[in-house]
């Protein structure tokens, strides 16, 4: 039998309840839309509760979105990202971003899923050269694609780095949840005071229905990000049912218990994988994704009780995620039945 749960994203997980709970308390009346109603705009004060004021805030569907069109706000079309090989932007959002943006991405070849200053400088020339795009953003992820952490002092030799050179840096925070709470940090530390220009707001692989936000930390970047999410069709009629999603989950703490959580749910994993023979975790497990090496055979008959996705097929690397509501019971029940496998 099919397990409630599976380890395959945490995107595949529930609705968090009290988002749910959100959810069914703006549902109350006729608000005005477009984000002009109360529910928004108390999540956006709850963004600046958590990044202090003089922040934009602006809310989108979803993390594709908010990556795209932050780098948009960012660049001209002759402008160039750096991002690292792994990233969302450059193998998962199917050319969105290079859409949008006009611009080359230059992905960068990384062990851990970070990008380090000594990689970008190598990629920072051609400057003032008309043949040749200009860097304008250094994009980074956090927690990474690959379950690991920046921490402070990567993040701000890379904002150091980009501003001496009249660059921004972006941050793709997807899990930045998962990374403040792996941290032991607030997440106003690991981006505005790291010198992050732009964040891209995850919310969805924490347990809200489908909810992310553009934060600019100087206003001016966001100036005419109205119009762009507009453009982008990213500008939600019925808003209060987004905003309420973000509202919850930046209250109460539900965004750090709920991150808290599955990072020890993937801590619990790792511990119990290490057990196990020809069962190799080959990243630093510092959020919530594990990943590991397994014989190639055993992968097709796990995913049919457990679907999950495969890291790299060369290297039989496979990636598992815990979420929210991941149990240590489900947990335990998933290793045994990869032992049993293996
Ligand atoms: C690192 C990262 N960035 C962004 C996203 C957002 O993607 P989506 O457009 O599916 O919300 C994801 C989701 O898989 C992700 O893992």
């Amino acid at each position: 039998m099919k397990p409630a749960r599976s380890f395959a994203s945490d995107n595949n997980a529930g609705i968090h309840p009290q988002v749910l709970k959100a959810i069914a308390a703006a549902n109350q009346g006729h608000v005005i839309g477009y984000g002009d109603d109360t529910y928004t705009d108390s999540a956006v004060r709850k963004f600046r509760q958590h990044f202090g004021a003089n922040t934009e805030i602006f809310i989108v569907f979803n993390g594709t979105a908010a990556n795209c069109m932050s780098l948009k706000a960012l660049t001209e079309s002759h402008h160039a990202v750096l991002c690292t090989t792994a990233s969302h932007i450059n193998t998962d959002e199917c050319g969105a971003p290079e859409r949008f943006t006009g611009c080359k991405l230059i992905a960068l070849p990384t062990d851990n899923g970070k990008i380090t200053v000594e990689a970008v400088e190598h990629a920072y020339h051609g400057i003032g050269d008309q043949h040749h795009v200009q860097p304008r953003v250094i994009s980074i992820t956090q927690a990474t694609e690959m379950g690991t952490v920046y921490t402070p002092a990567e993040i701000k030799a890379l904002a150091q780095f980009a501003h001496k050179r009249g660059m921004f840096l972006h941050m793709d925070g997807a899990r930045i949840a998962n990374a403040a709470a792996s941290l032991g940090l607030t997440l106003r530390q690991i981006t505005r005071d790291c010198g992050v220009d732009v964040l891209s707001f995850g919310g969805t692989k924490n347990g809200v229905m489908g909810a992310e936000a553009v934060v600019f930390f100087d206003k001016k970047l966001g100036r005419d990000f109205l119009f762009l999410r507009k453009q982008g069709m990213q500008l939600a009629s019925k808003m209060r049912f987004i905003s309420a999603q973000l509202e919850a989950l930046l209250s109460h703490d539900l965004w750090l218990k709920s991150a808290q959580h599955s990072n020890r749910m993937a801590k619990l994993l790792e511990r119990e994988l290490r057990g196990v023979p020809r069962v190799k975790v080959v990243y630093k497990v510092e959020a919530n994704g594990v990943f590991v090496q397994i014989p190639r055979r055993a992968i097709a008959k796990l995913q049919k009780r457990y679907f999950f996705y495969v890291w790299n097929e060369e290297e039989s690397i496979v990636r598992w995620m815990c979420s929210f509501d991941t149990t240590e019971q489900d947990v335990q029940q998933f290793v045994k039945f990869v032992a049993e496998t293996v």
